[in-house]
């Protein structure tokens, strides 16, 4: 696992000593500079969906890392718009023979075999529903620096919990690493709960919690079948002042991005002080540095 060549999809192969490395040498690329490589090495970052944090936090440790990149940014004035598919352009885009691959996609995409038959290493930058496992690193990274131990930790994620590849990641790594995770929203919108903990009522979450992760609501991979009421939700599940007075004075916020104010959390909530929204922002880069790096060969 992020080891020289190796692709990263998800962390099934993951073992905590993995991810503990990973971390430590994100510290250590957030404290001081590395000499970029210089090699004239470039990666490739196919996006196939939106981004801003992904795609630029990615770009900026590649920038730091010496590698160049060559951004495919959404499918606007590319071939996509002449019918080409994505497969195809993805095919098209390993035949340039990059360093390595960033990818964003959605499900048609299998972005595991991909990974799997490539002979450059290949980074999930966010998979469909699946998974997306450097946002989970970042996150979990964020929350380290905080309580220098993640082990028993609780973790409360809030909102479309069903729809995020943010949540199915920290699902994963939470498993590894030791912490507790539930949910609470919704419950169109939640996971079997035989899969994890739920809490039906926010203030019972709210109260539990070490760490709270309210989730944007993934309205691009709904099936229409939902019956979502912006008012009802923001009312019962929505992160407010008052939430924020429930909660111990010690628990942390976060939200992966992008956010919908006012539906799944409002603006003042962004000011507070055990907001950590933007440190999650700062560190994507030193968490996606450490994953070029050492997928690149270098060691910590
Ligand atoms: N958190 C996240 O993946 O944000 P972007 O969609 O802006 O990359």
């Amino acid at each position: 696992m992020f080891a020289k060549n190796s692709s990263f999809i998800d962390f099934q192969s993951a073992q905590i000593q993995n991810i503990e490395e990973l971390f430590s040498f994100s510290e250590s690329l957030k404290k001081q500079q590395r000499p970029p490589r210089n090699k004239g090495e470039y990666a490739i970052l196919a996006f196939f969906e939106a981004s801003t944090r992904t795609r630029l936090s990615f770009e900026a440790a590649l920038a730091r890392a010496g590698i160049a990149a060559i951004v495919f940014d959404g499918g606007l004035n590319t071939s996509l718009e002449k019918g080409e598919t994505i497969q195809d352009s993805i095919l098209n885009m390993a035949a340039m023979n990059p360093r390595l691959m960033i990818v964003r996609c959605g499900q048609q995409v299998q972005l595991d075999t991909f990974a799997n038959d490539s002979i450059f290493p290949v980074l999930n930058a966010g998979w469909g529903i699946h998974s997306h496992p450097s946002q989970a690193l970042l996150d979990l990274f964020t929350l380290k620096q905080k309580w220098g131990s993640l082990r028993g930790k609780k973790l409360l994620i809030i909102g479309d919990v069903k729809h995020s590849r943010v949540a199915s990641s920290h699902l994963q790594i939470g498993k590894i690493l030791g912490l507790e995770i539930a949910q609470c929203g919704p419950k169109d919108y939640l996971r079997n709960r035989s899969e994890v903990q739920t809490f039906d009522d926010l203030g019972q979450g709210l109260v539990w919690a070490d760490a709270i992760m309210a989730l944007r609501f993934q309205f691009e991979r709904h099936s229409g079948q939902q019956n979502f009421n912006k008012e009802e939700f923001r009312k019962q599940f929505g992160i407010n002042a008052n939430s924020l007075a429930r909660m111990k004075s010690d628990t942390w916020v976060l939200h992966p991005g992008p956010i919908n104010h006012g539906i799944e959390i409002e603006s003042e909530v962004l000011g507070d002080a055990r907001c950590l929204v933007m440190n999650q922002v700062n560190n994507g880069v030193y968490i996606r540095e450490a994953l070029v790096r050492m997928t690149l060969g270098e060691k910590p």
